[in-house]
């Protein structure tokens, strides 16, 4: 399989680069800039994309390549701090901007040279996505100026002799209208790709892989439900069938038939689906608790115990499945952030048991790939479109304590929502949409009685990372039409509240 490779210089739409690529067919890895020569000989890739980055090339701590690797012959594209250490180690010079002139942010009009590999089939005109403030005031021997804008005269260079580039834009961004033909080109022009990276092939060879890796040997996996776990069991149970146990825990958190859904999804493999019936035992431990953060560490130590009680059972398990997925091994490369909440994945168990090896078949791929490789499998489409849902489930959506008849009056709640969502038509156009179960209880006037219930909150909102969110502005019908039903259909709530804050400052949930 062809492979490109991306060196991170700490930019923060890398993750995206790498996106682009995979859209494109064509496998990359991100790597650190400072990757060994040796290291990236043995990768053998296509292309080396550098990526932007924070710092300035010119200053004297800055990341910087082994100068070795424009020996290689491999092509490579310099994206904004990119194309500037391409440019100043290749012997041009990079200042910083002097005020208005060749700064720039944002879309900006830029007009290219057609005649460039990059541009090749493209208008001489559009609009990019700049983002710098130091700028190439001298171009390196052998490149040319192939791309200007009214500010900067130097937004893009090229020898095609030895097949290096540089972009002062971001074609990775969707707001560069032709930034993905440019890589296209850049990756098929340019580095020859045939684009054999596809799902259909991913699944074959880890299929044969995993039987190899695993023999005889039995398997054990976490199943919750959502996307990462259940594309993993898909896969294991594709490759080992019946030495696979998949644990299904039902903490009595989950919505309303999820259950159900899950378990249905997977009888078509023989593999061993075990679904724990573990509600009265969570309740139990979480009766009279309030504190989110307590609420979650019993959730996910009680949910640990089961699974050990299980894993005890079954015996013998050699390999533990994890559904740990690309972005979660880019970002693990990076500093600790500040832990707002200790979150609960469990796909992601800690390594508690005494496994020969954990196994992350799925290590490798973006979201979008992992759902690809979901259809491939044969999920159904609701499993495989899902929304994320938490691992403490609505046990962190019920604010408060937990108790039975709140879940039962949010599970209800949090379906019509849902139902209402889909009959408009809006189900695939919102990241995240679910009900949550306020402790606060208000007067209302029912027929010709008073009432004294709870009131439940909306909450939809669009993101395409979740680390930033900004409320769905849903249509006014489609909240009237949810809020008649829910106060009509549901006991024990007489209110309806739409949640129209982002995050920051608020988080999507609610705990
Ligand atoms: P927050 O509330 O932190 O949520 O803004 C961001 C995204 O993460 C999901 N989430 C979780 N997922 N275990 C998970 O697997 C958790 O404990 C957990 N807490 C929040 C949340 O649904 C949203 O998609």
């Amino acid at each position: 399989m062809q492979r490109v490779l991306i060196l991170d210089f700490g930019g923060q739409y890398n993750q995206l680069i790498a996106r682009r690529v995979r859209e494109n067919s064509v496998y990359c890895e991100v790597r650190p800039y400072d990757m060994p020569l040796e290291e990236i000989r043995r990768f053998a890739p296509i292309g080396i994309i550098f990526t932007g980055g924070p710092n300035s090339v010119y200053l004297p701590d800055a990341p910087k390549v082994d100068p070795g690797l424009f020996e290689l012959g491999i092509p490579i594209l310099g994206i904004c701090y990119g194309c500037q250490l391409l440019a100043q180690m290749l012997g041009g010079r990079v200042t910083a901007a002097q005020d208005d002139t060749a700064r720039e942010y944002g879309k900006t009009e830029t007009v290219f040279d057609p005649d460039c590999t990059l541009f090749r089939g493209l208008p001489e005109r559009s609009v990019t996505w700049m983002s710098h403030g130091d700028y190439m005031a001298a171009v390196p021997e052998g490149f040319r100026l192939v791309a200007h804008s009214a500010a900067c005269p130097t937004v893009g260079i090229c020898d095609e002799r030895r097949k290096f580039y540089g972009l002062q834009f971001h074609p990775e961004v969707r707001h560069s209208v032709y930034g993905g033909e440019m890589l296209h080109n850049f990756l098929y022009a340019v580095c020859g790709a045939v684009g054999d990276w596809t799902m259909a092939d991913y699944k074959q060879k880890t299929v044969a892989a995993l039987r190899e890796k695993i023999g005889d040997g039995r398997v054990l996996l976490a199943l919750s439900g959502g996307v990462d776990s259940s594309v993993a069991a898909a896969l294991l149970a594709e490759a080992v069938g019946s030495q696979l146990s998949c644990v299904f825990v039902d903490h009595g958190l989950m919505r309303l038939n999820e259950g159900d859904e899950v378990e249905a999804a997977f009888a078509r493999w023989d593999l061993n689906f075990i679904r724990v019936n573990a509600q009265e035992r969570f309740l139990q431990r979480l009766a009279g608790v309030t504190e989110p953060e307590e609420k979650r560490k019993i959730i996910g130590e009680e949910f640990i115990r089961v699974f050990e009680q299980v894993g005890r059972e079954i015996g013998s398990v050699e390999y533990l499945v994890q559904g740990t997925i690309y972005p979660d091994v880019i970002e693990s490369g990076k500093g600790e952030a500040a832990v707002i909440k200790s979150h609960h994945n469990v796909g992601g168990l800690p390594d508690y048991v005494d496994f020969k090896e954990i196994i992350e078949p799925l290590r490798l791929l973006f979201k979008d790939e992992v759902r690809q490789l979901g259809r491939e499998l044969g999920l159904p489409e609701y499993l495989v479109m899902r929304q994320p849902f938490p691992g403490p489930g609505l046990g962190i959506r019920v604010i408060g304590e937990i108790t039975r008849e709140k879940l039962e009056m949010l599970r209800q709640a949090d379906a019509i929502f849902r139902e209402e969502i889909a009959r408009a038509g809006l189900d695939q156009s919102s990241s995240q949409y679910f009900a949550a179960l306020s402790n606060m209880r208000s007067v209302g006037v029912m027929g010709d009685g008073r009432s004294y219930d709870y009131a439940v909150v909306l909450r939809s909102v669009q993101t395409s990372d979740f680390m930033t969110a900004d409320w769905t502005r849903l249509p006014y019908e489609l909240l009237d039409a949810v809020s008649v039903r829910i106060v009509n259909e549901v006991r024990g709530i007489n209110r309806v509240l739409y949640d129209i804050t982002s995050k920051p400052p608020a988080t999507v949930e609610f705990e």
